[in-house]
C-alpha cells in the first residue's frame, strides 16, 4: 500500500525520543520550564517563523491549539466564529468548545482557503473572531485577511495546520497573524506524533495559555493558584524531542515536498479531465498535493486506486453537511458544493521518489484510459 501520509521517522528522532524517555523529564509541571524538550521546541519554532518579538507556546494537539487560541481571542458563549466549511472538523469542534457557534463560509475556487468577499455578508454583531485556513498547498490572502479584520474588528485565527514553514509575501507564516495555530499530528509535513503550538501577541497572552493548557495552574515556582477554568493540554517532553529533530531537517522536508508537488503537476495536468493545483509551489511547505476529479468520476477513482495499493483521501466533507451543523448559519455554499466533489487528495510524503510518485500517477491514467475504452 502507497499511504497518503507517512512521516518521516529516522534515526535523529529515535535518538531524540530516547533522550528524552532517558532524562525521565516527561511531562507536566515544573519540567516544562527553561531547559525542557517543549521550551526549546518553542525557542526553536520562534526561530524558524524569524519572529523574535512573538510568543510561542506548545500544545498537545492542534486542536487544542485552536481550542485555546479562541479562548484567548476572548471567544465565547453566544459568539459566533465564521470558518470556512471545507476545513478540518477540529475547527468546528474547538468552537463549539468555547460556546460559540461555527457559521460556515464558501471559499475561493483556486486556493480553496476561505472566500473573503462572501464572508462579508456573514458579519453580524455576533461575529467574534474568523479562523483562516491555509489549504493543502495554497495560503490564504493574508493581506485581505487584515484589511478585513480590521475593517470589521474581529481577531483572526490563522490556521496554518497546512503551511508551517511556508512564507507570505517573504514573511514566514506564524509572524504576521493576529494568532497562529499549528498542528504537529501523525501526519503533518512536520510531527510531534501529537502536538501543537499558538503564536501569540503579547507575554500577557502566553501566560494565560501557560495557565490554560495546564488545568488553570498560575505559574510561578513553589505555591500557585487557580484562578480560571483549565485544560490538560500541554506537551509531553518525549513529543518535543521528535519536533525538535524533526526542525533540523526541515529545509529538506520542504524542499522534497515542493519538488514531489510539481512533479505531481507537471505529469497530470495535461491529462483532461483533472484539474491541478494552480500554483508553482513556491514558498510553501506543502502538507497535502490534491487533484479535482469529475464529481461521477471521483469515488470510482479513489476505489480504482484502492485496489492498485494506492491509498487518497477527500479532505473534507464540508462542514455545513455534518448533522451537528445542520442548523448552522450559511449563506451561498456553491463552490464548497462543486469542489467538496471533485478533491482527491494523492500520496504525499517527504523525501517521495519519483518511483511512487510513478505508480499514482500511472494508476490515474490507467484509469481514465479504462474509462475511455
Ligand atoms: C486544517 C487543520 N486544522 C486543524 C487540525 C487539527 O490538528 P490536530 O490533528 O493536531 O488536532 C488539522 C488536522 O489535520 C487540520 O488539517
Amino acid at each position: 500500500m502507497i499511504p497518503l501520509f507517512k512521516p518521516l521517522i529516522e534515526e535523529e528522532e529515535l535518538n531524540g525520543t530516547h533522550e528524552a524517555l532517558k532524562s525521565g523529564w516527561l511531562g507536566i509541571g515544573s519540567y516544562m520550564g527553561e531547559g525542557s524538550y517543549v521550551y526549546h521546541f518553542e525557542k526553536n519554532i520562534n526561530n524558524v517563523i524569524n519572529a523574535p518579538e512573538r510568543h510561542v507556546g506548545a500544545v498537545s494537539t492542534g486542536y487544542a491549539a485552536l481550542h485555546l487560541g479562541l479562548l484567548i481571542a476572548g471567544v465565547s458563549g453566544g459568539d459566533e466564529v465564521i470558518t470556512a466549511s471545507l476545513n478540518n472538523i477540529a475547527d468546528f469542534q474547538a468552537i463549539l468548545a468555547t460556546g460559540a457557534m461555527p457559521v460556515f463560509c464558501d471559499i475561493d475556487e483556486e486556493t480553496l482557503c476561505i472566500d473573503l468577499d462572501k464572508a462579508s455578508g456573514l458579519v453580524t454583531q455576533r461575529t467574534k473572531a474568523i479562523i483562516v485556513m491555509d489549504y493543502a498547498c495554497h495560503l490564504c490572502d493574508h493581506e485581505q485577511v487584515a484589511d478585513f479584520s480590521k475593517q470589521y474588528n474581529l481577531r483572526v485565527i490563522h490556521d496554518a495546520a497546512h503551511s508551517f514553514g511556508a512564507r507570505y509575501q517573504g514573511q514566514m507564516v506564524g509572524s504576521f497573524s493576529d494568532i497562529t495555530m499549528f498542528s504537529f499530528d501523525a501526519a503533518k509535513a512536520l510531527t510531534c506524533i501529537d502536538g501543537g503550538a499558538l503564536v501569540l501577541n503579547s507575554q500577557a497572552e502566553l501566560d494565560t495559555l501557560h495557565e490554560l493548557r495546564l488545568m488553570g495552574k498560575t505559574s510561578g515556582r513553589g505555591s500557585y493558584d487557580i484562578q480560571r477554568l483549565g485544560y490538560r493540554y500541554h506537551l509531553a517532553n518525549p513529543h518535543a524531542a521528535i519536533g525538535l529533530a524533526q526542525l533540523t531537517k526541515l529545509p529538506h522536508i520542504i524542499e522534497s515536498r515542493i519538488a514531489a508537488c510539481r512533479y505531481y503537476n507537471d505529469q497530470l495536468s495535461n491529462l483532461p479531465p483533472i484539474i491541478t493545483p494552480k500554483t508553482r509551489f513556491d514558498d510553501v511547505n506543502p502538507f497535502m498535493y490534491y487533484i479535482r476529479v469529475p464529481t461521477e468520476q471521483r469515488d470510482a477513482l479513489q476505489v480504482y486506486l484502492k485496489q492498485r495499493g494506492i491509498e487518497t483521501g477527500v479532505h473534507w466533507k464540508p462542514g455545513h453537511h455534518f448533522t451537528l451543523f445542520k442548523t448552522s448559519r450559511r449563506d451561498d455554499m456553491s463552490v464548497t458544493e462543486r469542489l467538496g466533489k471533485e478533491i482527491l487528495s494523492l500520496p504525499l510524503h517527504s523525501l517521495m521518489s519519483h518511483r511512487l510518485q510513478d505508480e499514482v500517477i500511472n494508476g490515474i491514467i490507467d484509469f481514465f484510459q479504462k474509462e475511455v475504452c
